[in-house]
């Protein structure tokens, strides 16, 4: 059976995690709930790589042992895969028993093999690669072609593998196997590294004391490069009587095995792991993806260059999703990218707050008004199916190719089209003209509803919480869909449509930036709700004047994050009020609004501004964010609220 087996790198323990190990682990995702949805047998490992000198010299200067500083990180790992809910089925540490079985096996192979052998080894060091450069591969200061940081010229006994001996069978094995290494440019960088000739490896340490004994070197440990590589199929059980996923994933000619990494690491998974494999005797990866890096400035993202970007606050304000179609939609893969604050913010508002999320909302709420939930059947014949279709096979075609901004561009494609139906067909005036029960209105709006549940379907692979609550949306289960859902006609008819807050509430890039100054504002937000056993007598309630009203200006506050000035109509009196909502609103989305609001309130002034009631808003999540409570658009200005 074809089965599909995708890995990110194992990721250093004396580094917190940054947006570029983030970034390899969202692609891995991505790809392997494509993959599921598609119904193959899938498995999807990460871990982290836990010897080494680096590990010991950081957990030294923080006076812990190395392992305690591995368990600190590893915990960080896994707290942040859950907040991107990452589905990884297995997570493997180096320093685990399993893994270290499997590295003495896959030595025992190559050692019976007749490629090691133990020589003077002399060259120059880069202690951050752990890994020894020769001379034409540094500048005149000596310094390392990765780091740009001084190398150090070491001396010592070691156990070395013949490399060299596998230049030829890597080469033609290039030559057969174009796929091996993605994109097609670096395969040729890699060949060409390879025609240059190669060294044979050192692949033991004895002046490092962190690290798997090698076996017959006693007082050397394992290189941890090739400790390091092992664990993709130390983890599938290599070198265990339990090696079910082994021959499931790894040693099976239908398996599709594919090593997601950065272009930092390609020569060790496309030269020296291939090189270590062949000796043993074992198959090789199918493909080695090497995606570009995310710069800051210009500059790799990484911690020894001091521009780390740490997505907390981003997800914080956006939602994990938000970050994750950031990453997917903005990198072209393969190839660098720029991340900056003001490139996110414009893909949200753009991309999820108006395309995505609007064209949701807005069928939602044309099906609510119309029927109270979904359409009663689910029409067949019209041009959503034909461009769903063409969608779709773009989508896939690019999906499978790892082309992810052009799978969500054909998604986007499909929103543009429901979109543009949704105009052309006008429901509401169809609504208006021959009633809600009118045959014509259900199936529009069943193409449109249809339309938008297929554009999240294909989009969970990318933004799987989003995906769950537009199905949620449409009353269907918030579950993962799988690949019976991806065909037209599955939309539930005449199911209860929850109402559900804004998928993406549009960002205003100044209050974000400001963020500050909005928090030293708080005292304007609306006071605590009373606690739920505090009851009130009806005429206590009754004091409380509420009406409803329409907003007729709206516009920020001067200087203000959150405040905006809003002039409503109270059913024939204008009235000014001031309201907290800024940080979630543009004023273009209010204008015509219906909303409710406390019309006896004493007046206040906020900012300056008079303000002569309070606006009513839901308070969503911890950090309150006000969601505006919606009214029909046919309730006259200035009803009572009850
Ligand atoms: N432990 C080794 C890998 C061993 S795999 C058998 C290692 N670890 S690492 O923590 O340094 O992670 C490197 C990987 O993190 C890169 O290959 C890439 O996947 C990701 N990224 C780290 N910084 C990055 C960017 N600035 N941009 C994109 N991804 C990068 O190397």
């Amino acid at each position: 059976m074809k089965t599909f087996y995708a890995t990110t790198p194992i990721y250093y323990v004396n580094d917190l995690p940054h947006i570029g190990h983030i970034y390899t682990t969202v692609v891995t995702d991505v790809v392997t709930r494509f993959r599921r949805l598609s119904g193959e047998p899938t498995r999807f490992l990460t871990g982290t790589d836990e010897h080494g000198q680096n590990i010991e010299k950081a957990a030294a200067a923080q006076g812990i042992p190395p392992l305690a500083l591995a368990d600190r990180v590893v915990e960080r790992y896994h707290q942040l895969y859950r907040t991107f809910e990452i589905r990884n089925d297995d997570f493997i540490r180096t320093t685990e028993a399993r893994h270290r079985r499997g590295v003495e096996a896959l030595i025992a192979r190559i050692a019976a093999a007749g490629d090691f052998y133990t020589a003077k080894h002399e060259g120059w060091y880069c202690s951050s690669c752990e890994a020894f450069y020769t001379e034409k591969e540094l500048d005149p200061e000596k310094r390392c072609p990765v780091h740009a940081t001084a190398t150090a010229w070491e001396s010592e006994e070691n156990v070395f593998f013949r490399l060299s001996k596998y230049a030829g069978p890597l080469l033609e094995h290039y030559e057969r196997h174009p796929e091996f290494v993605r994109p097609e440019s670096r395969l040729a960088e890699v060949a060409s590294f390879v025609r240059g000739g190669l060294n044979d490896l050192s692949v033991s340490r004895s002046k490092v004391r962190w690290g798997i004994p090698f076996p017959g070197h006693p007082g050397h440990v394992v290189y941890v490069w090739l400790d390091a590589l092992a664990n993709y199929i130390t983890a599938l059980g290599f070198g265990s009587p339990e090696d079910r996923f082994y021959r499931e994933f790894w040693d099976h000619p239908e398996a599709e095995r594919v090593h997601f990494i950065g272009k930092d690491i390609l020569r060790f998974h496309a030269v020296y792991w291939p090189a270590f494999l062949l000796s043993a005797g074992l198959p090789l990866p199918t493909t080695v993806w090497a995606h570009g890096w995310w710069l800051r400035d210009a500059k790799k993202v990484s911690k020894s260059v001091g521009n780390v970007v740490r997505p907390d606050a981003l997800v914080a304000e956006f939602g994990p999703d938000a970050f994750r179609y950031f990453l997917m939609r903005e990198m072209a893969f393969g190839q660098d990218a720029s991340f900056s604050d003001e490139a996110f913010l414009t893909r949200y508002n753009a991309d999820l707050a108006n395309d995505l999320g609007n064209t949701v909302s807005r069928v939602a709420a044309l099906c609510r008004q119309s029927f109270g939930g979904t359409p009663r059947e689910v029409c067949t014949d019209n041009e959503i199916v034909g461009a769903f279709g063409d969608a779709e096979a773009e989508w896939r075609a690019a999906m499978t190719a790892c082309q992810f901004a052009r799978a969500l561009e054909a998604v986007w494609r499909l929103l543009t089209a429901v979109n543009g139906y949704v105009v052309a067909k006008e429901p509401w005036k169809i609504r208006k003209q021959e009633g809600a029960d009118s045959a014509r209105l259900h199936r529009v709006l069943s193409a449109s509803a249809e339309g938008v549940r297929l554009a999240a379907v294909m989009l969970s692979p990318f933004v799987p919480f989003t995906s769950r609550r537009i199905f949620e949306t449409f009353g269907m289960m918030a579950a993962d869909p799988t690949a019976s859902d991806l065909a037209w006609g599955r939309l539930p008819v005449s199911a209860p449509m929850p109402e559900l807050p804004a998928l993406f509430p549009r960002a205003d890039a100044a209050a974000y930036f400001q963020k500050e100054t909005a928090m030293t504002e708080s005292a304007a937000s609306p006071a605590p709700a009373a606690p739920e056993d505090d009851r009130i007598a009806i005429e206590d309630f009754q004091r409380v004047r509420l009406r409803t009203a329409k907003v007729l200006v709206a516009e920020r506050v001067p200087k203000s994050n959150k405040l905006m000035r809003l002039e409503v109509d109270l059913g024939g009196e204008r009235r000014q009020i001031v309201a907290g909502i800024a940080a979630q609103y543009a004023p273009e989305q209010l204008v015509g609004r219906n909303v409710v609001v406390v019309a006896n309130l004493k007046p206040a002034k906020l900012m300056g501004v008079e303000s002569n009631g309070m606006v009513l808003a839901a308070s969503v999540g911890e950090a309150g964010a006000p969601v505006l409570l919606d009214v029909p658009a046919d309730v006259p200005p200035g009803s009572k609220v009850k």
